[in-house]
């Protein structure tokens, strides 16, 4: 019977200890020039006991893509050392070391950003333009050279940030992209930028003969806009990344049980559609709101991911893949404490947002809370 301390073998060979992930979580603790922060440092040092895998928060390849205050970054030779230490103090404590690399595109945040922002077409909400035929190979190359910088940093893997409406995304999408060249409109050309960019990852790999280093792709399956993905974007999307050299695919939910919005049986779960359309061509990673270890069995029961990440049950229990282990699902905390800084060693600016409230942070102890599901 598999269960979540199953082990589990990569197609490249490589051992998972067991079926939990640390999910990829923006902590806002980088220092402003990218590098470790001692906030950042704290926040990650205590969080990847017992876990198969720790997938970092995104990381910026390219200046202009900054889409989070304290992201951490991977451009240039002055990063790589703090690639280097975060990536020992993951692997010191058990896990593979993933490096989620990425670029905000529209969502990037025009004060920490030095150049102007760019995505697939001109978005003038956000003060974006569209990026020249030039620049979508810088930008491909971009995701290239943080790939180098993580292999030589001694990262396990990367995974590509495809997910969460950042620039990926936005080039995959029907309504952000309105390029009319070659690379928007039909699904093959708005498929073009993220195979070109999982092309040129897996490049670096084949460039450092490196074929135990951890390739995956994250995507959001849906969005909610009127001409945003549909899960039969996805599942083109999921036909072409299975042909490539990848270790994982990764599918961003804030509901594990989350139905098909459009585009699929809306009867059943996004999360069954999409393994389901996978065919066991490569292990996926599920993931959301499991706070308890009982809902956390349970998903996991289900049988429609071979991994489960966890996000803010990580948050709030730095341990937690420990309390699963030993079944102490009893002390496995599933709500925000503000009264307990101490145990929880968030950064400042996600210490004052969990206290706030946000949607898309754990719930705050006494507080109604209607989690993020888009
Ligand atoms: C504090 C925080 C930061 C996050 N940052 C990222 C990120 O950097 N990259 C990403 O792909 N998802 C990010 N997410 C989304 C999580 O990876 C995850 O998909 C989501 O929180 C749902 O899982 P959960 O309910 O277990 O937290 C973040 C979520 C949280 C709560």
């Amino acid at each position: 019977m598999t269960n979540l301390f199953t082990p589990y073998t990569f197609n490249n060979n490589v051992e998972i200890k067991n079926r939990l992930v640390v999910a990829p979580m923006t902590h806002l603790g980088s220092t402003p020039d990218g590098t470790l922060g001692e906030q950042e440092r704290r926040f990650i040092s205590n969080r990847a006991e017992n876990m198969g895998i720790f997938i970092t928060a995104a990381t910026l390849v390219a200046d202009g893509g900054k889409a989070f205050f304290g992201q951490p970054a991977a451009i240039d030779e002055s990063h790589l050392a703090s690639l280097a230490e975060t990536a020992q103090i993951l692997k010191n404590q058990g896990a593979k070391a993933v490096l989620q690399i990425h670029h905000g595109g529209i969502h990037a945040i025009k004060d920490l950003n030095g150049s102007d922002k760019i995505s697939a077409s001109d978005h003038t909400e956000t003060g974006t333009r569209s990026a020249t035929v030039q620049e979508i190979h810088d930008l491909i190359q971009a995701f290239a050279n943080a790939t180098d910088l993580a292999i030589r940093a001694g990262f396990d893997g990367v995974e590509i940030h495809g997910a969460n409406g950042y620039l990926i995304q936005q080039f995959f999408s029907r309504e952000f992209n309105q390029r009319t060249d070659e690379w928007g409109g039909s699904v093959e050309n708005r498929l073009r930028f993220p195979l070109a960019i999982v092309d040129a990852v897996t490049a670096v790999r084949e460039k450092h003969a490196k074929p135990d280093f951890i390739i995956g792709y994250r995507f959001s399956p849906e969005e909610p806009g009127e001409n945003g993905l549909t899960m039969a974007d996805t599942f083109d999307l999921l036909d072409a990344l299975v042909e490539k050299p990848l270790q994982y695919l990764h599918v961003s939910l804030w509901d594990f049980y989350n139905k098909a919005r459009r585009g699929a049986d809306e009867s059943k779960t996004r999360i069954e559609q999409i393994h389901a359309r996978i065919g066991g061509k490569l292990p996926l990673i599920g993931v959301g709101n499991l706070l308890t270890g009982e809902a956390i069995e349970q998903a996991f029961s289900t049988g429609f991911c071979e991994f489960l990440a966890l996000g803010k049950a990580v948050m709030l229990n730095p341990n937690i893949a420990t309390l699963l282990q030993e079944k102490r699902y009893g002390e496995i905390e599933s709500e925000f404490d503000p009264e307990r800084a101490d145990h929880y060693g968030y950064p400042d600016l996600l210490w004052q947002y969990n206290c706030d409230g946000g949607n898309w942070l754990p719930p705050v102890k006494g507080r109604e809370h209607t989690p993020l599901n888009i």
